[in-house]
Parts: C-alpha cells; sequence; structure tokens
C-alpha cells in the first residue's frame, strides 16, 4: 500500500517541488504558505542538486516536519558513486561531490528513506503524488508529451503499489514548469479516466518557464480544486550565497537563478 496522508476536510494543502538547494526561495515560498494560514505541506522531491544550500535546505524541511519525496537528484545524491549514465563528466562528478559533501553521511541515509508516491485523502477521492512518472525517477512526463503518457501517470505500477485504486487527480515535479491538464480527449481511451486531473506545482528552487518560483494550494469542500502561485523573491540574494560557497557549476547555477533557462552542463543531465 502507498503511503497515505489524510487532511482534514476543511483544509488546504501545499503542494511544493524541486527546491534544488535554494533555500532563498524556500524560505520565500515557505512565508507565503504561512502566511495564508496553511498547515500542511508536501514536498515532492529534488531537495538539493544545482544549488549552494542542500543541507540547509533539506534541514529546513526536516524540521518543518514536511514530508518529502524521492525525486531523481536525491537519489544521485544518496549514491556513493556516479551512475552510468552520466557518462565521463568530470564537471558533473565535481558537482555531485559538492552536493554529497554538504548533505553529508546522516542526511544522505536520511534521503534514501523517502517514499517513492503519496496518497492524499481529503477530496471526492484519492490524489497521488511523485517526483517525475508511476514509471520511474528518470521517466519524464513534459507537457507536449503524447496524451498516452498522461494516461500513464495514473497506472498502478511496483513503484506506486499494484493494489490501489485510481486517483481522482496526480500531481507531479521534475520538470519545473508548471501545468494542468484534464483527460477529455474524445475517443476516449479508457472513459472512466475523463475528467481526472493532472497538476505540476513546477520548482521553488529552480523554474524553468519563468525565474519565479511556484507552488500548488490543493483545496475545495465539493470537489479538487487547485490554485498555482508565484512568490516572487530576492534573487541576487541567492546569488551573493552561491557566490559566496564557491559551489562548482557556479556560472549555470546563476544563470539559470536570473533567466529561468536551463543552461545544459554537457548531455545527458538531469533536470
Ligand atoms: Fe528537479
Amino acid at each position: 500500500m502507498p503511503r497515505m496522508l489524510s487532511i482534514p476536510p476543511d483544509q488546504s494543502v501545499a503542494i511544493i517541488a524541486d527546491t534544488h538547494a535554494n533555500l532563498t526561495a524556500l524560505e520565500a515560498v515557505l512565508a507565503n504558505i504561512d502566511a495564508r494560514g496553511i498547515e500542511h505541506v508536501v514536498h515532492l522531491g529534488d531537495v538539493g542538486g544545482k544549488g549552494p544550500r542542500p543541507r540547509e535546505v533539506f534541514e529546513l524541511l526536516l524540521e518543518r516536519q514536511i514530508p518529502i519525496i524521492y525525486g531523481n537528484w536525491d537519489d544521485l545524491l544518496s549514491r556513493r558513486v556516479q551512475p552510468d549514465f552520466l557518462g565521463d563528466q568530470p564537471l558533473m562528478a565535481e558537482a555531485l561531490d559538492y552536493q554529497r559533501n554538504q548533505i553529508g553521511t546522516e542526511l544522505q541515509k536520511a534521503l534514501t528513506r523517502l517514499p517513492y508516491a503519496l496518497e492524499l485523502q481529503r477530496f471526492s477521492g484519492v490524489v497521488r503524488l511523485f517526483h517525475a512518472s508511476a514509471r520511474g525517477l528518470w521517466v519524464r512526463v513534459r507537457e507536449n508529451d503524447p496524451l498516452e503518457s498522461f494516461y500513464g501517470l495514473f497506472d498502478a505500477t511496483e513503484l506506486v503499489g499494484t493494489d490501489v485504486e485510481l486517483p481522482i487527480g496526480v500531481g507531479y515535479g521534475d520538470i519545473h514548469t508548471t501545468l494542468v491538464k484534464y483527460l477529455r480527449r474524445f475517443p476516449e481511451p479508457t472513459p472512466h479516466m475523463r475528467g481526472k486531473m493532472i497538476f505540476n506545482v513546477g520548482s521553488v528552487g529552480n523554474p524553468l518557464d519563468i525565474p519565479v518560483p511556484s507552488y500548488g494550494i490543493l483545496h475545495g469542500s465539493l470537489g479538487l480544486e487547485l490554485t498555482l502561485v508565484r512568490v516572487p523573491y530576492d534573487i541576487e540574494l541567492e546569488c551573493s550565497a552561491a557566490i559566496r560557497s564557491k559551489m562548482p557549476q557556479l556560472e549555470e547555477y546563476l544563470q539559470e537563478t536570473r533567466t529561468g533557462m536551463y543552461f545544459p552542463r554537457g548531455a545527458p543531465l538531469p533536470i
């Protein structure tokens, strides 16, 4: 059975994702959530990687007792060796070393204990949450992918559980851009899927559409409602922290943080 999270019927839940070691953005987003009086927060993975302060970000999420889902970067940072698919990329290896050293051994172990998926019980059915897809940490579903990929987000797999009910909605992170879709194409491959909601809350620390952190609020008394929120923050404050840290791949991080545009660090590389 997947891990369940029960939210009282009159309460909302904030869904955040992909903080990527950007502490300044996380603090701004949590302040925005707090100002709205929202008590429940879930993080959809990729705590570290890319930015200068993975340990501080992870510690803040743990201190706030925010449930965290396992992301592809959480997987990278909790391993001791470079995965084969990254190939021979010394600069990437250096960046991973920095991230792993910052996180430290104890928190690396804590990363490995994060769940693959969570299910929210609160609305007229369950909402399933994971980092990238039901098929794997590295199986990515982008906005313009074929509709079948979006149907696949509802699959009952070994990773999310094979003995699970069909969710009314699926939320994920990973792609660092927000999206909302309702399955409604006619003729429907599976008519019982009609109207199911798919949402992506974008990224707190490394948004790749505009350089403004995003998150989602799930609420609603009759059914599932979603509000996507943008939280402007002090980008140059985060850039100063990155410069002070002397982290590897500094220029790429500054560029992405300032522009919201992906800067390749070699191929193939994760986001
Ligand atoms: Fe990510």
